[in-house]
């Protein structure tokens, strides 16, 4: 027997073959290589572990429109638009919606669907529409491209949080300069997510929560959504969980304004947190879409370490300028609200309108059963 065959993910990789001389485990779980990943056709290797592959269309809206706006500068930017949508599931429809929605922000853009598991990698080759759009095996070693944006929605959800840090940091290491890699969950409709965009010091910068309000309750509704990494830790004295119920309270504090509709309130809330110290990267345009990017890790004061070095926009001068005072009631603080989210609004705007909200859209899952964000 494999000696690698202990515990859940082991078997998985053992068959995958991907701890063989050249790789080895490192202490937090993920199958790390201890020289350059053998990428050679017919012999590939790719890092990590084949799970469920549940996706469904529209699925990721939420990501692929805060990438369109949000991130735009990046992909704008960049000397070579190669995006990697990593782990795109039993079905390649959410690498075909981000290429159709990254298209009109980088005409160029090239986007790299992979997968760890080939058949998925197979069934997904009628979709491509090479140059702009393929499909190809691949996992953590992203096999050997060097993106600009990494999407990795819903793949680390069934690792263990030990494997998170050297996940990240397999995927960082792999992004041009000035790259990011968003990370993160959502539910099997994409009416609730949330995720990190990460710079190449594989720290994360930034946190957004994206919510459907109509059907929300409070904002911590959002928990069960959380990035792996801090799915286990909305517990008292962790940051996750005090900006969650600062903005449940938040939330409730900003009641009249649910008179108005969800959004209304939402938008009040996210201007109430701003003020009650968080750093609350976006404002109201962003707001009302259901939406609210913080700097994270949240650290003391208004301007977070690491924060000058967020590659996101050309807005952020203004955040390193240092802390802005505080706006109007549930305004942004001047200078912030024109933050590097904001940077795009009017590209935002623009896509808003193809982003579709879906209610109940056909799940495709591999695995003939529901997952819960997994
Ligand atoms: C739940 S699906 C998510 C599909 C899609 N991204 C979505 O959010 O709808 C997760 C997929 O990630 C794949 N996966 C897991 N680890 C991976 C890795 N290290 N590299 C590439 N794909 C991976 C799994 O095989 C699975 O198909």
């Amino acid at each position: 027997m494999c000696p690698y065959r202990v515990g859940a993910i082991r078997p998985t990789l053992c068959e995958q073959g991907i701890h063989g001389r050249g790789f080895e485990r490192d202490v937090s779980g993920v199958t790390v290589s201890r020289r350059r990943p053998r990428l050679a056709a017919g012999r590939a290797r790719a890092l990590g572990l084949p799970t469920r592959g549940t996706t469904a269309p529209n699925r990721l809206r939420r990501v692929d429109r805060w990438l369109a706006s949000a991130g735009w500068s990046v992909l704008r930017r960049a000397a070579d638009p190669l995006v990697v949508d990593l782990g795109f599931g039993s079905s390649p429809v959410t690498t075909v919606e981000m290429y159709d929605r990254l298209r009109p922000v980088r005409a160029d853009v090239r986007v790299v669907g992979l997968e760890l598991a080939p058949e998925r990698v197979a069934a997904a080759e009628p979709a491509a529409r090479p140059p702009g759009l393929t499909f190809a095996r691949g996992g953590f070693e992203l096999a050997g491209l060097r993106p600009v944006v990494i999407r990795a929605m819903n793949v680390l959800r069934q690792y263990e949080e030990g494997a998170v840090e050297s996940a990240w940091a397999a995927l960082v290491g792999r992004l041009q300069p000035g790259g990011i890699l968003v990370e993160g969950t959502c539910d099997e409709i994409g009416r609730r997510a949330c995720w990190f965009a990460l710079g190449p010091d594989r720290r994360p910068r930034s946190l957004t929560f994206s919510a459907h309000l109509g059907s929300l309750t409070l904002p911590s509704d959002l928990a069960p959504r959380l990035p792996k990494s801090l799915i286990a830790r909305n517990v008292p004295g962790e940051d996750v969980h005090a900006l969650l119920t600062s903005f449940d309270a938040a939330w409730e504090r900003s009641a009249p304004r649910g008179a108005f509709g969800p959004r209304q309130r939402w938008i009040a809330a996210a201007g109430l947190l701003r003020r009650d110290g968080w750093l609350v990267l976006d404002g109201p345009h962003r707001w009302r879409l259901g939406e609210l990017t913080v700097a994270w890790p949240p650290g003391p004061g208004p301007t977070p370490p690491g924060l000058g070095s967020m590659p996101l926009d050309a807005g952020r001068t203004r955040l390193d300028a240092g802390p802005t005072p505080p706006g109007p009631e549930g305004l942004p603080p001047s200078g912030v609200g024109s933050s590097w989210l904001e940077s795009a609004e009017s590209l935002g705007e623009d896509t808003e309108h193809r982003f579709v909200e879906q209610d109940e859209p056909g799940l495709l899952d591999g695995g003939g059963s529901r997952e819960h964000g997994g």
